[in-house]
């Protein structure tokens, strides 16, 4: 048995109107038996289709989450998503630190932290992203790049089941490009070597994802990769089939 039960996320980014819950219906509907057995599926829709995934998934196996969330609980905060509201929705868990997030919106690593914190408060996951740039990369820093991010995002007393990392390089992201299937076992071994230095048992239970153009041609050999538990897709994630298709690849 895996020491860590496989994961298959969807990142739906600011894609979906109420039609699309047909859509996802098709991924819970090909959510069976035999692939729930194999493998945990979650999808994270817009905030607006939250609650409509929700219903659309009760009974099954496929679980819900946020795309980000306030690191303060309910305010006066004009536009934003506390963590408890999310749990409220019927979310189980949260993606924070995306990348989109760290450039779009100036996110650090202490405000990512801090949204990982809340998150916990509410008794969500926190799925933090960690990755590099391509002129990173290409300086040889992508190593340190992803620890800094890491120590300064992941809260003290983090758990496997609290938490979940998500290596997403910048430049993989909805590019069609991939690291190496090596660059990504590189990558993937600091994390979980920084994880359990830092939490030890608990470290070795936290599940560390790929994301960045996984689809369902490349999946079955990124999913193969050591200290590879699963994916964090963004564009596959929006079509059942091949989202599905990812999934299966298991
Ligand atoms: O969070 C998922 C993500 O950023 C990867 O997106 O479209 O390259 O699969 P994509």
């Amino acid at each position: 048995m895996k020491l860590r039960r496989p994961l298959v996320a969807g990142n739906w980014k600011m894609n979906g109107l109420k039609a699309s819950v047909a859509e996802f219906t098709r991924i819970v509907e090909g959510c069976d038996g035999p692939l729930a057995a194999e493998v945990d599926l979650m999808v994270c829709p817009p905030a607006t289709l939250l609650s409509a995934f929700v219903a659309a998934a009760a009974g099954s196996d496929v679980a819900i989450g946020g795309q980000d969330c306030h690191a303060k609980p309910c305010g006066a905060h004009t536009g934003d998503i506390a963590a408890e509201m999310l749990a409220d929705a019927g979310a189980r868990a949260v993606i924070v630190g995306h990348s989109e997030r760290r450039c779009d919106h100036g996110e650090t690593d202490a405000q990512v932290r801090a949204k990982a914190e809340a998150a916990r408060r509410a008794g969500l996951v926190a799925i933090v992203c960690v990755g590099e740039t391509r002129a990173e990369r290409e300086a040889g820093q992508a190593l340190d790049i992803v620890r800094g991010q890491l120590a300064g995002s992941v809260p003290d007393g983090a758990t496997g089941a609290g938490l979940i990392v998500a290596y997403e390089p910048v430049w993989a992201i909805g590019t069609g490009l991939t690291p190496t299937n090596e660059d990504i076992a590189e990558v993937h071994a600091a994390l979980r070597a920084a994880l359990n230095a830092r939490f030890g048992s608990e470290g070795e239970a936290i599940r560390l994802l790929y994301g960045g153009s996984v689809k369902a041609e490349n999946a079955g050999e990124i999913l193969a990769v050591p200290d590879v538990d699963g994916a964090l897709c963004g564009g596959a994630s929006l079509k059942a089939e091949a989202f599905l298709a990812i999934a299966r690849s298991y």
